[in-house]
């Protein structure tokens, strides 16, 4: 199996990809890592412990980390609802988290571990940014990087910022220049891989207790059009990066380079250079290189779902 860590916001979708990273034989969940971002740090941790237990893995550690992010104040998602699951009750889990920060579990966790580890960051990349800059030795020890987040096209935040990386732009700027091989599940695909509504619904009515809870993270509706209503999205979410991992030829990808814009109205948008040849603005420009990103820009979205499901 692949050795991963996970580190979540958790967040309805975040319990999906929880959910498929705890159960799938293919994959060999160390640990999992919590930071601010859908919603405050205590009631990511609370929903965390709480997937884990659903889904019978009590035994995966957990750890606390970032409260807010390196420079702006912490903003919840409101797509979540107030809960971050959408409002789908787990019961409690009574065990604790790991003792140490969060940056610290990762640096032990991941030198621990008998093969280089594949990082999955479902959130704003706090923890992760703090972990390269505290303790630069665990690069070599990494597989890859594997984020949800950013866009080649549109965004959600902001008209062109991703919310992962518009929650924390400066932590994702610093993740993407540490030399680590990086790939992007962004929204280019984050938004075509779903479950019918059916099959939710089924799911959340059928005997399988866990099957239970996922149709329900599945059937929490989302506020949709300018109206104010609500419509099933069924999408998989963070699920999808998790799900690449076991099969990433669902995914269409580049290699790219991709830059975090720091300021103005587009602050927080990943942007993403298509162009067939370099520009005067990469061979002369600011004298940054831009670093190359495995970007994901297509994606088999039935057969994913597939995977997920
Ligand atoms: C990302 O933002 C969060 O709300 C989701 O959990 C996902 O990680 C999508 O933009
Ligand atoms: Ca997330």
């Amino acid at each position: 199996p692949i050795p991963v860590i996970l580190d979540v916001d958790t967040g309805v979708d975040d319990a999906l990809a929880l959910v498929f990273a705890a159960r799938h034989p293919e994959l060999e969940l160390l640990g999992v890592s919590c930071v601010a971002g859908n919603v405050a740090l205590d009631q990511v941790v609370e929903n965390t412990l709480r997937v884990l237990a659903a889904a019978g893995r009590d035994d995966v550690p957990v750890a606390a980390g970032a409260r807010r992010p390196l420079i702006e104040a912490a903003r919840a998602a409101t797509v979540h609802g107030a809960d971050g699951l959408g409002g789908v009750e787990l019961p409690p889990s009574s065990r604790t988290v790991e003792p140490e920060h969060a940056v610290e579990f990762l640096r032990r966790t991941i030198l621990a571990a008998p093969r280089p580890v594949t990082l999955v960051a479902l959130a704003p990349q706090t923890n992760v940014a703090l972990l390269l800059r505290t303790h630069p030795e665990v690069v070599r020890h990494l597989e890859r990087i594997v984020f949800m987040g950013g866009s080649a096209s549109v965004g959600n935040a902001t008209a062109v910022a991703e919310f992962n990386v518009w929650h924390d732009p400066e932590a994702a700027a610093i993740v993407l220049d540490a030399g680590v091989p990086t790939s992007m599940y962004g929204l280019d695909v984050f938004n075509e891989v779903g479950v019918p509504q059916e099959l939710a619904a089924r799911l959340e009515t059928g005997e399988d207790p866990l099957g239970r809870v996922v149709g329900a993270l599945l059937g929490h509706r989302v506020a949709g059009s300018a109206d104010g209503s609500f419509e099933y999205s069924g999408l998989i979410g963070d699920a999808g990066a998790v799900c690449s991992l076991v099969d990433p030829d669902a995914l269409g990808t580049r290699r790219l380079p991709v830059r975090v814009e720091l300021s103005g109205y587009a602050r927080g948008q990943t942007l993403v250079d298509q162009r067939s040849r370099p520009g005067e603005d990469l061979v002369h420009g600011d004298g940054v290189e831009w670093e190359h990103v495995e970007v994901a820009l297509t994606v088999d979205a039935p057969r994913l779902a597939r995977v997920f499901l």
